[in-house]
């Protein structure tokens, strides 16, 4: 399905559409005198009003009342939709209404849809409603329907979306904004399509092929490594994992570098294209789902397509450590002892601990490019579930700088992270009598731990890492996210690579 058109407008009542949509707060609603709207329902003979009445519409979020306007104003229907206390309204906020407008609109056919939601809000702050509103609107309309019949695709039908404008903002502001939220919307859908695609079809030789595909034409640089390869350069971690499996593993370093940088920035993703827990078996329940074990591998590729169209005067790595995690004769076994790259030797007690095994050694390759930082992105433990919920990243770092720094860029762009510590008490539990340390360690704590021993392989360089495996999915339809992958920490990256430019 394609994706709609976005227009900045100072005056989108008085043109044709075939939804008008009109966000009203909690304090609009007793007196229903904002001028926009009161010059709506004026044109409606009050009608507009009724409707709210009938409706019990009471501006709270979630809310909307569709009227048809039968003539009466250029455009067909008016969707009013409740946008909760203006004061809590942020720009997260508008992201979830335009994802609800341009689902309702799709739904009855409509294909051009008008957006009022700049009226009385701060016009300073415009640009980022406008670029949440864009970026809400296409994640909305976002569906993985390659696989569905010819009937059971919904036909999306929304070709134009005007949004309103105050006649104080420059359009060219305007149109930066609608281009900065067009340019992560488009790779947040690469990377859900990346996360939703079978395993049967997206092994890490596919995910490393469709990562690299117009890569160097946006001036990313491509380096693609085989077995042998990360043999040569002592991955024993990593190559330990990908040995059960009949597929053989990939390592992707997509690299930005723009002249004079004003820092240098390491991002690691996990790339397990598929998860079945290896010897340690996973149940059936347990392994259903587990195509989704690259999350973090698509999240850090799909972003670099990003920086690199803003031209981000940030130089950026991405690697992804690319493997299925099988069990079979050539498996990894439980109490082995393998050397990793940083020469580590780590004896294993559950060969579904595989993640941070692959994270190891992608961050020791990491730290040898010198980065001021180094983020690593995982669907990493059940543990991280069961402590913050589905919808929450849990975040652990060895810096409190960098830390601070990642989750204001985190609530800005509207994702949900929240820290966690790294007790040093638990380290006991990664103790090993035979090796450096074992890959796992009680079930209690078990984000904990993992994060943990992802510490072990960092040294001093500032690193955050962020266990995405609640968020990474959704089970059910919510605001942007529709089910299967949900794009998780792609805004964030880029909008914490952003902020480089701010300071
Ligand atoms: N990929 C899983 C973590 C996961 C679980 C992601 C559920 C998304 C949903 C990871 O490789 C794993 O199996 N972790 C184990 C760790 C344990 C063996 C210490 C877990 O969470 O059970
Ligand atoms: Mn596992
Ligand atoms: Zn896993």
């Amino acid at each position: 399905m394609g994706v709609p058109s976005f227009h900045p407008t100072v005056s989108v009542a008085s043109e044709p559409a075939d939804i008008l949509g009109l966000v009203l707060f909690e304090e609009d609603v007793p007196h229903l005198d904002e001028p926009a709207f009161a010059a709506l329902d004026r044109a409606l003979r009050g009608f507009l009003r009724q409707s709210l009445l009938d409706e019990r519409f009471r501006g709270k979020s979630g809310q909307s009342v569709v009227v048809p306007t039968n003539g009466a104003l250029p455009a067909r229907r008016i969707a009013v939709l409740g946008g909760g206390p203006r004061a809590r309204f942020l720009p997260p906020d508008a992201q979830h209404l335009g994802a609800k407008l341009a689902r309702l609109s799709s739904s009855v056919g409509a294909r051009t849809l008008a957006v009022a939601i700049a009226h009385g809000l701060a016009v300073t702050d415009e640009p980022a409603w406008l670029e949440a509103l864009v970026r809400g609107a296409t994640l909305g309309l976002y569906r993985f329907d390659k696989y569905l019949g010819e009937e059971k695709r919904e036909a999306g039908t929304l070709e134009t979306i005007r949004l309103q404008t105050s006649d104080h903002l420059a359009s060219d502001t305007a149109t930066r904004a609608v281009a900065r939220g067009a340019r992560v919307a488009a790779a947040i859908a690469r990377a859900r399509d990346l996360v939703n695609e079978p395993a049967g079809v997206l092994t890490p030789t596919r995910l490393a092929e469709r990562a690299t595909e117009g890569a160097t034409t946006v001036g990313l640089q491509a380096i693609v490594l085989g077995p042998e390869e990360c043999r040569a350069r002592g991955m024993g971690l990593f190559l330990a994992v990908s040995q059960g499996s009949a597929e053989p593993p990939r390592f992707i370093h997509l690299s930005w570098r723009p002249p004079n940088p004003l820092a240098r920035v390491v991002l690691v993703g996990k790339g397990v294209t598929f998860d079945s827990g290896g010897l340690s078996l996973k149940t059936n329940d347990g392994m259903m789902g587990m195509k989704a074990d690259m999350a973090g591998a698509a999240a850090v590729l799909a972003a670099m397509t990003v920086i690199a169209e803003e031209n981000l005067p940030v130089e950026v790595h991405a690697l992804a450590a690319c493997t299925e995690n099988m069990p079979s004769g050539t498996a990894y076994k439980l109490g082995d002892v393998i050397r990793s790259m940083a020469g580590k030797t780590v004896e294993i007690n559950n060969t579904d601990a595989e993640g941070r095994l692959t994270l190891a050694d992608a961050l020791t390759y990491g730290l040898a490019l010198h980065p001021d930082a180094i983020l690593d992105f995982a669907t990493l433990t059940g543990a991280c579930i069961v402590a913050l919920g589905p919808h929450t990243a849990g975040v652990m770092s060895n810096n409190d700088d960098l830390a601070h720094r990642w989750l204001g860029a985190a609530r800005t762009a509207g994702e949900d992270m929240w820290r966690l510590p790294l007790p040093p008490r638990l380290m006991e539990q990664l103790k090993s009598d035979i090796a450096d340390m074992r890959n796992t360690g009680d079930r209690a704590g078990g984000a904990l731990t993992a994060g943990h021993f992802l510490k072990e392989f960092v040294g001093k360089t500032p690193w955050v890492h962020v266990d995405l495996a609640g968020p990474s999915t959704a089970d059910k339809e919510w605001g942007i996210f529709g089910k299967g992958g949900t794009g998780f920490a792609v805004a964030t990256i880029v909008e914490y690579l952003r902020s480089f430019t701010n300071v």
